[in-house]
């Protein structure tokens, strides 16, 4: 396979991202042969530590979440530390010492890849002395890797998208969103695209609604500093649940290139019915977990959680109805629905299809099931169909059957992890999972008036759904008005 070259400088690593993800991903794609003997990464943080304590805090991570040594220390003797202060040029100076250095010792071609593993608020003053100090003058290509929040809203992104602009084209700008390394997410497109079966049906006149359904059983943990200012709105669905939307959603891009996929996926957003007052309130719902049992366990409500407001008006679940106005999905619901703690882990998407015109198998006290195309994004992977047939013996029966395929990844132990995919793709310099900023500020744009209406009013009732449940009952009622019902998620 391709072996990319590229210096790759991690701000922020000394990082929890750095450590749980980036570090074992670049080690996999390390043992599997996609990096070739010519790539260094410079480690960047606050923290005053040598190289040596570096590339071992680097082995620790690997040995704690992959458990695995082989080659080990080959892998780390790519890893260099540098002590920054993102606000100092002699920081700066140095670090461009140090990358030309590297450079000419790896064989890099003058590739760099600046990521950006930490709080938003400081990519504006890196972008900017990167520029600046001289870090963005190279011979091969630069790229810029950031995490979300990408803001807080519409307004905030631009601003923090106006900053990165002046050190970085959009075309060298990769914004993460990891449900898009999601092998399953990525699937969607093959799904619709590569059969004959589905795209024909994948309208209005033969699906009555679709369903997005992620739930978590974990609480907020140790970050309810950011989750407060945050809440599930913010943290899941104008990123994650929207980028799901706009994939079930998008016209067939003429080419699968990033550049066609881009621009259908910003017409599905575009297309997007924005939500206002009152309308808010009769399409989404929000929620707050209470205490309850996961998995045996008492665990406290999200208002006794480290960092949280005792009376905090932060939503922990969102559910909500989207409509598409546009020839193929108007009058197709879309419903989403997210949540923390929650009765089990799980990414699913519903495609419901509608009810046959005229049902032959009917006796008094059973009605034919929908035919359903279940994506499951995570834990397992794979597609179910189910279809309705006829039970061996019986007469009119008709009852549901499935037809299953699992995505078994190609050694099972370790299915690839979104990001080892993503930083892959980002070195290849393939930004079609990546999201593009008209992305970012139609989702924002959505999402904003929501968040509107729902911080200039307490919802008295939280917490309104218990830990391990599945969710408020409002979020029932949402599809009960509309004569449908949320499809299991277990
Ligand atoms: C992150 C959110 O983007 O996604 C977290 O910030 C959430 O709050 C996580 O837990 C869920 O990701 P996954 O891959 O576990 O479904």
């Amino acid at each position: 396979s391709e072996q990319p070259t590229a210096l790759i400088m991690i701000f922020g690593a000394t990082g929890d991202l750095a450590n749980r993800k980036l570090f074992p991903s670049l080690y996999q794609l390390f043992i599997k042969g996609k990096l070739s003997k010519h790539f260094a990464v410079v480690g960047i943080a606050r923290r005053s530590l040598s190289t040596e304590q570096f590339q071992a805090n680097v082995k620790e991570s690997i040995t704690t979440f992959l458990g695995k040594r082989e080659d080990i220390d080959e892998f780390i003797s790519h890893f260099y530390y540098q002590s920054h202060d993102i606000a100092d040029p002699s920081s700066y100076a140095e670090l461009k010492k140090l990358a030309h250095e590297l450079d000419q010792q790896y064989s890099l071609e003058g590739n760099r890849i600046f990521y950006l593993a930490m709080a938003p608020e400081f990519f504006g003053t890196i972008a900017e002395h990167l520029k600046s100090d001289g870090l963005t003058e190279v011979t091969g290509f630069k790229r810029l890797v950031i995490e979300k929040p990408f803001g807080h809203n519409v307004e905030s992104a631009k601003t923090l998208n106006n900053q990165i602009r002046t050190a970085f084209s959009e075309d060298e700008i990769y914004r993460i969103d990891h449900y898009l390394g999601k092998a399953m997410v990525q699937n969607i497109e093959a799904i619709r695209f590569a059969n004959a079966i589905f795209e024909p049906l994948w309208n209005n006149r033969y699906i009555s609604n679709i369903q997005i359904s992620s739930s978590e059983t974990l609480g907020v943990e140790e970050r309810g500093r950011y989750y407060e200012k945050s809440g599930a709105l913010r943290d899941m669905v104008q990123n994650h649940m929207l980028q799901m939307v706009a994939l079930l959603a998008m016209e067939p891009p003429i080419r699968l290139t990033t550049d066609e996929i881009r621009s259908e996926k910003v017409k599905a957003l575009r297309a997007m019915r924005p939500l206002e007052g009152d309308e808010v309130k009769q399409n989404f719902v929000r929620g707050q977990y209470g205490q309850g049992i996961i998995n045996n366990d008492p665990v406290p409500g999200y208002r006794e959680e480290q960092m949280v407001e005792p009376n905090s008006n932060t939503e922990t679940f969102v559910s909500g109805k989207l409509l598409i106005d546009n020839f193929r999905w108007a009058g197709v619901p879309f419903y989403i629905r997210t949540g923390k703690r929650m009765t089990t882990k799980s990414t699913k998407i519903v495609v419901q299809f509608k009810d046959i015109p005229m049902n032959l198998y009917y006796k008094t006290d059973q009605t034919l099931n929908p035919n359903l195309l279940v994506i499951h994004i995570q834990p397992e992977e794979g597609i179910t169909l189910y279809l309705n047939a006829k039970k061996a013996g019986s007469k009119m029966d008709a009852t549901p059957i499935k037809l299953n395929f699992a995505n078994v990844g190609v050694d099972a132990m370790n299915t690839p992890e979104a990001y080892e995919k993503l930083l892959y793709d980002c070195m290849r310099g393939d930004a079609t999972n990546f999201t593009h900023w008209d992305e970012v500020a139609l989702s924002w744009s959505f999402v904003d008036k929501i968040s509107q209406v729902w911080e200039n009013e307490k919802e008295e009732s939280f917490p309104n759904y218990e830990s391990g449940s599945t969710g408020p009952k409002a979020s029932d009622e949402l599809l009960e008005k509309d004569g449908f019902f949320w499809w299991p998620i277990s």
